[in-house]
């Protein structure tokens, strides 16, 4: 009889353990904080995140508002570097990074994203007194002649159009001579505006957002494949991908999403 009440204690003692192990560094609701889903996101990229005094406003901060409310979560959004928000998913700091950002092979070989909310494509922003027409304009040359002319283009670092546009000739790009980076897609604008490069290279709803908010500028079409935007979630939570899944299949049926995206996007 001991030696039985002596067994069950040590295979309770080691499935309290086993227990304590699994959910480690995560709470009952999936994330790092009980209650709590921490959003990173890079907040000047208009109509999808920007701030407006002290509050966060736009696309995904309101689409995200109504994820936390279907996990019955409060949600928290830190305003970091784009380039740090997948890093901060992968370790755990952030529970979900929203950004507009687009879904890659190379970003889902590091994170998962979530089902699609909306989608973007790449455009180029010139001064409204700009010679160029469109991105083979920064071409001179025909065949091995080739090459890109005396020209700056500003991006977000480390955003897709960044990752275009450094990428080489061969491969439809411009070279890393000829792209300068900055922290935000505004900075790089400010620097359009101030003449410090040639175009800029950025998603179309944030493009079309500078340019009605800065004086003398203008957009190109591109001919970049459309691009899907995704919440991009720790490979270690499939708890939590699956729940925000579900919360936004809801809130794509009731017409939720649809509603915000038009609210901040004239059709
Ligand atoms: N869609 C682009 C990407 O994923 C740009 C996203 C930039 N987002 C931001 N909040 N600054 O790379």
């Amino acid at each position: 009889m001991k030696k039985i009440t002596k067994i069950l204690a040590i295979i309770m003692v080691l499935a309290m353990t086993a227990c304590l192990f699994a959910s480690c560094g995560k709470s009952a609701s999936g994330t790092a904080t009980e209650g709590v889903l921490v959003m990173a996101t890079n907040a000047s990229f208009p109509p999808y995140e920007y701030t407006e005094g002290d509050d966060f406003a736009g696309i995904d901060v309101e689409i995200a508002g109504l994820i936390a409310e279907e996990l019955g979560l409060e949600l928290k959004i830190e305003d970091v570097e784009f380039g740090s928000i997948i890093g901060g998913v992968q370790s755990g700091k952030f529970d979900m990074g929203m950004a507009g950002m687009t879904v890659t092979e190379e970003r889902l070989k590091t994170v998962n994203f979530s089902d699609t909310y909306a989608k973007g494509v790449q455009s180029i922003i010139v001064k409204e007194t700009s010679s160029f027409n469109s991105f083979d304009d920064f071409f001179e040359g025909e065949g091995d002649d080739k090459q890109v002319k005396n020209i700056k283009v500003g991006v977000q670092q480390d955003t897709t159009g960044d990752i275009y546009c450094s990428d080489t000739v061969e491969n439809g790009g411009l070279g890393t001579d000829h792209v300068i980076q900055y922290k935000t897609g505004n900075d790089a604008v400010q620097a359009l505006v101030a003449g410090k490069v040639d175009a800029v290279i950025i998603d179309n709803e944030p493009a079309k957002s500078y340019v009605a908010a800065n004086k003398g500028l203008r957009i190109l079409d591109t001919a970049y494949a459309e691009e899907d935007y995704a919440i991009c979630i720790s490979k270690d939570n499939p708890e939590l991908l699956e729940e925000i899944n579900s919360a936004l299949s809801k809130l794509k049926s009731s017409g939720k999403v649809d509603e915000i995206i038009s609210k901040y996007i004239a059709a």
